[in-house]
């Protein structure tokens, strides 16, 4: 290089600048590599005094590793031959320890163009370096987490929604693998009735407008299953607001949905059940109250039609009042089927003879609109059950569907034995039932036929029926499909079906002879009722209203028979029956009950009447045991 004499700083004032840079290592090096000069830069750096390093070999900077690749003189060497050398590596201190340098080597000449030696410039660069190792390692620490995260799908989609990136996650969760659906469009997650509505477009619009999308819907996977998905939709932007994408999280929450939807319906079923049950105590309670009412009326019509003249104007208004009290008994039975406290005489029946036998029956009930088809299969097993209280369920399934195909059509009674339980079905062609409806069907009360029309009491009984049985009620219907009610009731064991004969009846016994009959009930329009109707028959009655005035009573010698309600405050009739058994082994105790009240092993012993019952039953009763 020419060098131009200018009016500048001399060679010594060089000197001094040079010795003042602190930042920079300056020196200089002999052609061979030997340190010929020494900055204060140099010294900060590196540790030595100028004394300690001139005339060494600037080798005594490098690492071994370095110097086993011939790194210092090989720098020299390009320098030499390339007019410059620049590198960045870690070099060491006078006292061992590293620091990170960032050097240039040029070459000096003389005039002649000849090597004088090199100028070497070295920056600590450790702390810049230390940053640099630092973000790259958080970035890729950072780069793994995302790919590696397998609960989301995590991936960018470019503004024109196309993927630009996929993680494990999205892979488990939609299917795809990332060289599958890299640089497709994110629309083929979308059901086909979104993309017609144009969903994906409209996700990316809201979040590029608003900075975030977030919604849960269905999405359909590689293999076109659906999931349920929820949806986060970000907008990426460069620091000047540019729209850089979006980074798109995904997570399958099908199966929280579940859990969801079946948490409901538990919880659904169980306020039904509970509901079902209050209604059940509500209608029971009435049930039975209203059923003494509806004896005392009856007995005292039957016994007052006795006494009066034989006018028949009289009689048909008696009549007439006697109609409407069986009608309300009927209205109790229901009632107390539905509550489940109905007497149930349960025993073996055989479902196809028993439905057989009711076929004109159930044909004249339906009319001539509508064919009643049987079909049973054969060798269907023995079912527990109470074959009256069955036969009323049938045909209450029967006349609802009747009412369901005011047009005509077909009902359809099968049975097929399935396990545990015989299903016996009675199917209809009508109008069916919407949900709202089938879900309250079996209420008591509920109807949608109108006053005077439904009592609503028609499907709570059969509920009842088959609940006492040991089975169920079920109900399938749609609107304007039909429905099927299905009566599932317990498979008898085999050695029960020998029971199966009707009892024979009984022979007639002699029912002349006068009475001393102890009655006892603790209302007191019943009580009256029944001595009413004792009297009537010729017998001699003692009144009780409770267990103890019995007890009392029966000290008194020369009791026939002693008749009692078994639902009393403080003593049933049971108990009092027990108490009696003890003390006058020899008197027979006739036990009347409104429903399935008595306890087990009393139920099966005592003899029981009914309520509400005639005076003609009150009769059979007494001459059953009286003897
Ligand atoms: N086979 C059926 N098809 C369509 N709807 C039915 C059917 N069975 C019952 N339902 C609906 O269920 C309601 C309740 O039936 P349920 O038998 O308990 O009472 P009801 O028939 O209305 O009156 P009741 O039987 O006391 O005369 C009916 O009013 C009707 O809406
Ligand atoms: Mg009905």
């Amino acid at each position: 290089m020419k060098s131009i004499e200018l009016a500048g700083p001399s060679a010594e004032q060089y000197r001094l600048l040079v010795d003042a840079i602190t930042d920079y290592g300056i020196y200089m090096l002999t052609p061979d590599g030997l340190i010929s000069s020494w900055n204060a830069g140099a010294r900060r750096f590196k540790g030595y005094e100028e004394h300690e390093v001139l005339g060494r070999h600037f080798s005594i900077f490098y690492t071994e590793d370095d110097l086993a690749t011939g790194l210092p003189n090989k720098a020299l060497r390009v320098a030499a031959s390339e007019g410059r050398f620049e590198t960045q590596g870690w070099r060491l201190k006078k006292d061992g320890s590293r620091f990170w340098a960032h050097a240039i080597i040029d070459p000096i000449r003389g005039p002649d163009g000849e090597l004088r030696g090199f100028a070497k410039i070295t920056r600590d660069m450790t702390e810049k370096h230390n940053a640099e190792l630092e973000l790259a390692r958080s970035q890729d620490m950072f780069r793994r987490l995302v790919l590696g995260v397998t609960d989301y799908a995590l991936y960018m989609i470019s503004p024109e929604g196309i993927v630009t990136n996929w993680n494990a996650g999205a892979e488990r969760i939609k299917g795809y693998a990332p060289e599958e659906i890299v640089g497709q469009h994110f629309e083929r997650f979308y059901t086909a009735e979104d993309r017609a509505a144009g969903a994906p477009a409209r996700a990316l619009d809201v979040a590029r407008q608003t900075g975030k999308f977030e919604k849960e819907g269905w999405r359909v996977r590689k293999d076109g299953t659906r999931f349920m998905a929820h949806v986060v939709i970000d907008a990426i932007r460069d620091p000047d607001g540019s729209l850089l994408g979006f980074a798109k999280i995904t997570r399958d929450i099908t199966e929280r949905l579940q859990a969801q939807l079946e948490l409901e319906t538990t919880r659904e079923h169980l306020l039904h059940a509970q509901k079902m049950e209050a209604i059940g105590q509500l209608t029971g309670g009435v049930a039975h109250d209203f059923n003494n009412l509806l004896m005392a009326v009856l007995s005292s019509l039957e016994l007052l039609r006795k006494r009066l003249p034989a006018d028949p104007q009289a009689m048909r208004l008696l009549d007439n009042a006697r109609q409407g009290a069986e009608r309300g008994a009927a209205l109790t039975r229901s009632m107390l089927a539905f509550a489940r406290r109905q007497e149930m005489a349960i025993q073996p029946v055989d479902v196809a003879s028993l439905v057989r036998s009711m076929q004109d029956m159930l044909s004249s009930s339906v009319g001539t609109m509508i064919a009643v088809e049987i079909q049973f299969p054969a060798n269907l097993p023995l079912v527990l059950s109470d074959p009256n209280q069955l036969a009323a369920a049938i045909l209450n399934l029967a006349v609802n569907a009747r009412d369901a195909m005011p047009g005509g059509g077909t009902i359809r009674i099968t049975a097929n034995g399935e396990g545990e339980f015989v299903h016996l079905s009675i199917a209809d062609s009508g109008e069916g039932m919407d949900s709202d409806v089938l879900a309250r069907a079996r209420e008591p009360f509920f109807t949608t036929k109108g006053v005077g029309k439904g009592t609503g009491l028609g499907l709570s009984m059969v509920h009842g029926i088959a609940e006492q049985s040991g089975g169920r009620l079920e109900l399938r219907s749609q609107p304007g499909e039909g429905t099927v009610a299905e009566i599932w009731l317990p498979v008898a064991r085999k050695e029960a079906s020998v029971v199966a004969a009707a009892p024979a009846t009984v022979p007639a016994k002699p029912r002349q002879r006068q009475l001393k009959v102890l009655a006892v009930d603790d209302d007191y329009l019943v009580l009256m009722n029944t001595t009413s109707m004792l009297e009537d028959l010729g017998h001699e009655v003692v009144e009780a209203t409770s267990g103890a005035e019995a007890l009392s009573r029966l000290e008194e010698a020369g009791f026939d028979l002693i008749i009692t309600d078994h639902a009393m405050p403080r003593m049933t009739g049971a108990q009092l029956a027990e108490l009696v058994e003890e003390k006058w082994p020899g008197v027979p105790v006739l036990v009347a009950t409104g429903y399935a009240e008595l306890p087990d092993g009393a139920g099966r012993r005592l003899p029981k009447l009914s309520k509400p019952f005639s005076q003609g039953q009150l009769n059979d009763a007494i001459w059953e045991i009286v003897n």
